[in-house]
């Protein structure tokens, strides 16, 4: 088999990047490892950035976002027991969406799909070679069956557990990595949200993070042990841990209890990997970097690479040489270093240390009153938080 573009992985990576070199005429093929029902119920990322929803909605894909994204102008910070409103909306003039991940991805499936495009799910044994070639191979086995597939370029968008990263060689790279002394537990919930906007609480318990699905759905965040068993966790506990990390000093209760439909624990880190290209490779999304999801990044993070390295694509076939392809990793990776910033400073600001001493505890709660009382202290979170301007190649 022959491609221009071999795609490795079908998150809202791969997914995105097959999308917008279709609309641009450029074939590609996805490979993926799971199986769709699994990529399409793999509960992850809620919040868009308005680049993203951008992006969706201009290319075709934004009929059901529209009609069941939740649209958001702002978002409250809880410590001491008082809620503090950030009015993203008033000081950016931007919002943010909540529409869940595999709502995005099931969106591109299915149009993938009905343009009667490749896409592969379940495929074993994928390896790459000739990277450093203008026509490099992606094999794989389906069916019992032994596949190549030679491309100009490929894309590897198989997440941050997937095998591209390590197809390049170790010396060529550099890698930025993090592990924090904790994890998030989080669930989803037949019951409606706590608040019509997300909620993030620091508490001398630990942290935790108010949002939702639908009217109807709501997910929940707890900061916990990065070792925690989730079996030591009944619902009545997690209720319990809601309601206290949550309480207001005026005694109004605002989780709303209903039955868990799904928990997970999920370990926080932060990593880079640079350069995001090797030869005729190119990396996107979790593959090359992830964030820890406190300052909620990661997906939009994914699609932000996309679309510059879809217009690094298309200048390539349009005849305007690897220029854009060179220029990709640096102009990705500035975008991503921001990014690393915020998640990691809104992940200190609002997480329980359990070695903090006293004054540091002083300090983190002083910078948060900062930002709640002084315009230039909430236009710091509420910018990064809507998103920082996109850096386009051009
Ligand atoms: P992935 O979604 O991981 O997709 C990679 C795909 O490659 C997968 O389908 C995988 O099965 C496949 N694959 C793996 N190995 C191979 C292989 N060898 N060959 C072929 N395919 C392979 N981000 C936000 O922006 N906002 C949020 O609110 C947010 N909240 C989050 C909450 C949680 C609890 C978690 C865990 C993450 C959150 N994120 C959030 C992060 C976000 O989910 C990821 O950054 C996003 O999934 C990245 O997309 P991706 O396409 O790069 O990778
Ligand atoms: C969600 C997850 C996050 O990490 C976040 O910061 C905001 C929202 C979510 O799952 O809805």
């Amino acid at each position: 088999m022959r491609t221009q573009v071999g795609i490795i992985g079908a998150g809202p990576a791969g997914l995105l990047l097959a999308h917008l070199l279709h609309r641009a005429g450029i074939d590609s093929v996805v490979i993926e490892t799971c199986s769709r029902t699994y990529v399409e119920e793999r509960i992850r990322a809620g919040l868009l950035e308005q680049h993203a929803v951008d992006i969706l909605t201009e290319t075709g894909l934004g009929e059901r976002l529209r009609r069941e994204g939740m649209f958001h102008d702002g978002v409250e910070l809880r410590f001491d027991g008082e809620g503090h409103r950030i009015d993203l909306h008033g000081l950016t003039g931007k919002r943010v969406t909540i529409y869940g991940q595999q709502e995005v991805v099931k969106d591109l499936i299915a149009a993938r799909l009905a343009a009667g495009l490749p896409l592969l799910f379940e495929a074993e044994g994928i390896a790459l070679s000739g990277l450093d070639d203008p026509r490099p191979r992606i094999t794989y086995q389906s069916a019992d069956a032994e596949h190549s597939v030679e491309c100009d370029l490929i894309a590897g968008c198989d997440g941050f557990h997937g095998m591209c990263r390590g197809a390049i060689p170790p010396a060529r790279l550099t890698t930025y990595d993090r592990v924090y002394p904790f994890a998030w537990l989080g669930i989803l919930a037949a019951a409606p949200p706590a608040a019509h906007e997300l909620i993030y609480a620091r508490h001398e318990r630990g942290f935790a993070l108010a949002t939702m699905r639908s009217p109807t759905l709501s997910r929940h965040y707890l900061q916990v042990a990065p070792e925690e068993n989730i079996a030591a966790w009944s619902d009545d506990r997690i209720w319990a841990e809601l309601h206290a990390r949550m309480a207001r000093h005026d005694g109004a209760r605002q989780i709303n209890e209903g039955p868990i439909r799904q928990r997970g624990i999920t370990a926080m880190r932060s990593f880079v990997t640079e350069p995001m290209r090797h030869g005729r490779l190119f990396l996107a999304g979790d593959a090359a970097h992830i964030v820890p999801p406190t300052g909620a990044k990661g997906m939009n993070l994914a699609i932000a690479d996309i679309r510059v390295l879809a217009l690094a694509i298309e200048a390539f076939y349009a005849g305007r040489g690897e220029g854009l392809l060179d220029a990709y990793s640096t102009i990705a990776l500035r975008r991503v270093w921001n990014a690393q910033r915020f998640s990691w400073w809104m992940t200190s600001l609002l997480h329980r240390f359990d070695h903090e001493d006293p004054f540091e505890h002083k300090v983190r709660v002083a910078e948060l009153d900062y930002i709640c009382r002084s315009p230039a202290g909430a236009m710091t979170l509420a910018e990064n938080y809507v998103g920082l301007p996109l850096e386009l190649p051009v």
